[in-house]
Formats: structure tokens, sequence, C-alpha cells
């Protein structure tokens, strides 16, 4: 089983990865504004309001509903590091990226920024609904095999396949308590966005989610 110290250390290395991907693009990191961690509807309400949305104006997300978002998503919640949602064996396998008309954006949660992956547009192809290429934002959820190594493929999908989930919840309940619309995807050509999004060789999509707001 690979230890926690070896899996940290993939960590950084993946750190240190998407920072010379970042300079070669001559691309500056985003520091997202700081989360509102509190407020927000009370849960039973944004459970009564949660539901899968397909239709987006493509009205822009604001900067600090992207922060709050994407905190709540998988941010950091406690001084240990730990994240507002569970993750398998404490080894960090899923990275939320979020595909914008503006490029491609890695989440880094221990700064709470985003580093740019890619300068193209690439939301039309993180599915295969056509709401998906003119919705504000396309979360791409990126599983790190390598970090999984004493598992068989299937399981890797499995257990980053449930990771995946309970942040893809986060998501549809923040969105619920904020008025946002969204819905969770398996609809994915993933070959296909494996490749354009140059992922290593052992990292794979597992799933994207839409988010943004409904037609007025
Ligand atoms: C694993 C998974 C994959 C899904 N894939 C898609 C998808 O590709 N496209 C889509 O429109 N909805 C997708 N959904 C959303 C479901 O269709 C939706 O949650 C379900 O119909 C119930 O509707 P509700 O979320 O409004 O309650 C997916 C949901 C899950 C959990």
């Amino acid at each position: 089983m690979m230890t926690r110290r070896q899996a940290n250390a993939g960590i950084a290395a993946s750190a240190a990865l998407a920072a010379t991907r970042a300079s070669a693009k001559e691309q500056k990191a985003v520091t997202l504004p700081p989360p509102r961690e509190e407020g927000g509807v009370p849960l039973m309400s944004a459970l009564k309001l949660r539901r899968s949305t397909r239709e987006y104006s493509d009205r822009p997300l604001p900067q600090q509903t992207l922060s709050d978002l994407l905190w709540a998503a998988f941010g950091i919640n406690r001084p240990s590091g730990d994240r507002t949602a569970p993750y398998w064996r404490h080894i960090m396998v899923i990275d939320v990226y979020a595909a914008m008309a503006d490029g491609v954006w890695l989440y880094d949660p221990t700064v709470h920024a985003l580093l740019p992956h890619l300068a193209i547009d690439i939301r039309a192809d993180t599915g295969l609904q056509d709401f998906v290429g003119t919705a504000p934002l396309d979360l791409v959820y990126v599983a790190h095999g390598e970090r999984m190594r004493d598992v068989s493929p299937e399981d890797r999908r499995l257990y980053a396949s449930v990771d995946t989930g309970f942040i893809g919840q986060n998501v549809y309940l923040y969105c619920a308590s904020e008025g946002l619309a969204t819905v969770f995807r398996g609809a994915v050509d993933y070959p296909k966005l494996d490749k354009l999004m140059k992922l290593p060789k052992e990292q794979f999509v597992t799933f994207a989610q839409t988010v943004g707001f409904a037609p007025a």
C-alpha cells in the first residue's frame, strides 16, 4: 500500500508539473477571494431544492461564487488540510478542473487558487450534450490512478467514482442553496477528453459537472 508520505510526494510532483505547464504558457494563477464559509439556506431546504438542470444561460459566474463553489466542492475545511468531501484511504486522488471560456484551470485547494492548465476553451468537449458548450462552467473531475498503486484498474475507477460522487453532491447542494443550476454528467467521450486535457498516462476523467444560471 502507498504510504501517505509517498502519496504526498506524488501530490507535490503534480503541483510542480502544473506550475511548469503554467510557466510554459505564461499564464498566471488566479488567487480566488476567500470563500464565504458560512451562510446559505438550511441543509433541509437545500436538499429539497436539489435537482439537475439541462438549460443554461451564458451568464458568467461571479468570482466570489466560483470561489465559494470550489471550496464547497473540495476545499479545505480543517487545519489538517482535509476537505469538505471524504476521500479514499486518506489519499487525495481527485483533482477538480474548471473549464471556462478563458481556458482550463486546476483548482488548488491548498492556496485556494486556479492554476492555469490549458489556454483553450474545451467546454463543448466536456460532454455529449449541447448545453455544456455554452454554460459558463464545466467542472471536470480527474483521478490520479498512479496514487492507487496496489489497486486493480476496476477498483481504481470504483474508488475514484465514489470520491467524485461526494464532490458532485457538495456542488449540487451549494448550487441548490445559491439558486444556481447544475448537472453531474457521465455522458462524456472519455478517451477524447483525457487526450484533450493532456492528462499524464495514469490519470483519467471520472465525471464532469456543469454549473451556471438557468435561463432568465
Ligand atoms: C453517475 C451519474 C451520471 C449522470 N450522467 C448524466 C449525464 O451524462 N447527463 C445528464 O443530463 N444527467 C446525468 N446525470 C443526472 C441524472 O440524470 C439525474 O440526477 C437523475 O435523472 C435524477 O434527476 P435529479 O438530479 O433532478 O433528481 C447523472 C447522474 C449520475 C449520478
